[in-house]
């Protein structure tokens, strides 16, 4: 099949679409069906146990990524190991990831920032860092507004709408996460709840 990539969507790899598993796939609508409806499975496993325990972990990062593609990648829940046009190279993604989840677990305890502005950041961050091959904006917003569930709060609306397919908000939001790659979270703060 061949993919289509919106704008502010990673390329995939011969190798990694080679990891494609559910064989009846030949168009992007297709996939992107499957995929939303195995995130939904993953959702639902997420939001109904109540408690992950220490969910700001490397084991956990990858957790929730298997869950939410294991029924449509076979390397789910395995960190890239491909350079992207975003994210760092690959050798850093341990490292660099264990720096951003101590500072969210710091900046709970602290009370930093409001929880809004931890979350945000963390997702940031995690997006920046890119540590999968596909899927890292999904699940850098699930894990968002985990962090946000686990503190009490409600989820983020991101825009109120599928951030999947290419649309204004769409565009809202990479450009609010442009401005974040320069320092200003102000759009972001604004997009996250819009
Ligand atoms: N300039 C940027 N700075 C930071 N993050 C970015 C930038 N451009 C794109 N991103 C993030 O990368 C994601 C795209 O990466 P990837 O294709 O791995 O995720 P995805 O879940 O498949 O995509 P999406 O959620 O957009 O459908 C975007 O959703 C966004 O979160
Ligand atoms: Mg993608």
């Amino acid at each position: 099949m061949k993919f289509e990539y919106i704008p502010g969507a990673t390329p995939l790899d011969p190798d990694e679409i080679a990891g494609l598993m559910p064989l009846h796939i030949t168009t992007q609508g297709q996939l992107n069906e499957w995929e939303a409806a195995n995130i939904l499975k993953a959702e639902g496993w997420l939001f109904s146990t109540f408690n992950h325990g220490n969910f700001l972990t490397i084991d956990f990062v990858r957790l929730l990524h298997k869950k939410m593609f294991e029924d449509t990648w076979k390397w789910a829940g395995t960190f890239r190991n491909t350079g992207k046009n975003i994210g760092v190279d690959s050798s850093k993604i341990t490292t660099e990831l264990r720096n951003i989840l101590e500072d969210a677990a710091y900046q709970i305890i602290k009370q930093t920032y409001s929880a809004d502005e931890i979350a945000y950041r963390f997702h940031h961050r995690l997006v920046w860092v890119h540590p999968f091959a596909n899927g890292n904006g999904r699940h850098a917003r699930l894990m968002a507004d985990l962090l946000l569930a686990q503190a009490g709060e409600t989820r983020f609306t991101w825009g109120k709408q599928k951030l999947e397919a290419e649309s204004l908000v769409r565009t809202q939001y990479i450009n609010a996460l442009r401005e974040a790659d320069k320092g200003d979270y102000r759009p972001l703060a604004v997009f996250v709840r819009s």
